[in-house]
């Protein structure tokens, strides 16, 4: 099939504005996305810059724009846009360093400043073994470990748009991970952090960090469980 492709591009050392570069391209529309961009390298622009990593939807390197959502360019297929005409950007909210790649360094400061780590410093249990987890217990935080970091839902909530300050839903996704493990001790501490203005307060309850997320998690449901968590100082 033809398809009519536009990529963002911006060259900040050449001091032009960003624009788009247009490709009319004969493509398999079960190629996906990354495919695609991987194609306008080898045969037209060796220069075009995007991160990318394992290509399997693992390392979450590669999320973008395309036809305006966030999505993983590796799971994408050409196919499942519906359209012939793809445009490709990078991520809102975050300043582009080139082309498609952003500054991932301030979602990175969100996601450390709630602690995303397991805390106890209790001794081990006598038997010297691994602290034991019922599988109820396991279950209860399961969906929120399945964040793979791609910031396809950072960055796509209008709150962060409108600050960049507010925490952001990956960083209360993995708070959430450690606050609901119940071998974990620093949930009070984690909630105090997120009792904040710029944290799950500034959630509008938007729905687009959970479209948005390549893994499926139920990012929306576990902002409001943390909310609750706050408002009730119980982990339910
Ligand atoms: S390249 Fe690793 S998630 Fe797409």
């Amino acid at each position: 099939m033809q398809i009519n492709l536009k990529i963002f591009r911006y060259l900040p050392h050449t001091g032009n504005k960003p624009y788009f570069d247009k490709y009319i391209m004969e493509v398999d529309p079960t190629e996906r996305i990354l495919d695609v961009l991987e194609q306008v390298r080898a045969d037209n622009d060796p220069g075009l810059a995007y991160r990318r990593s394992c290509a399997h939807g693992v390392c979450g390197s590669d999320a973008m724009r395309i036809n305006g959502r966030n999505m993983l360019a590796c799971k994408v297929l050409v196919k499942d846009l519906g359209s012939t005409d793809i445009t490709v950007e990078p991520l809102l909210g975050l300043s582009v360093l080139r082309d498609l790649i952003v500054d991932m360094d301030p979602f990175f400061e969100h996601f450390r400043s709630v602690q995303p780590f397991f805390v106890n410093d209790d001794p081990l249990p006598a038997d010297g073994k691994e602290r034991l987890q019922s599988p109820a217990d396991r279950e209860r935080f399961d969906d929120t470990t399945k964040c793979i970091l791609c910031a396809a839902c950072t960055t796509s909530c209008p709150s962060f748009w409108a600050n960049g300050n507010y925490v952001g839903p990956a960083a209360i996704v993995n708070a959430h991970r450690f606050i609901y493990d119940t071998r974990d001790t620093a949930a009070a501490e984690r909630l105090e952090i997120l009792n904040d203005q710029m944290g799950v307060w500034r959630c509008r309850t938007a729905f687009n960090c959970t479209e948005a997320c390549p893994r499926d998690i139920q990012i929306t449901k576990a902002i409001a469980e943390v909310k609750q968590a706050i408002q009730t100082g119980k982990l339910e």
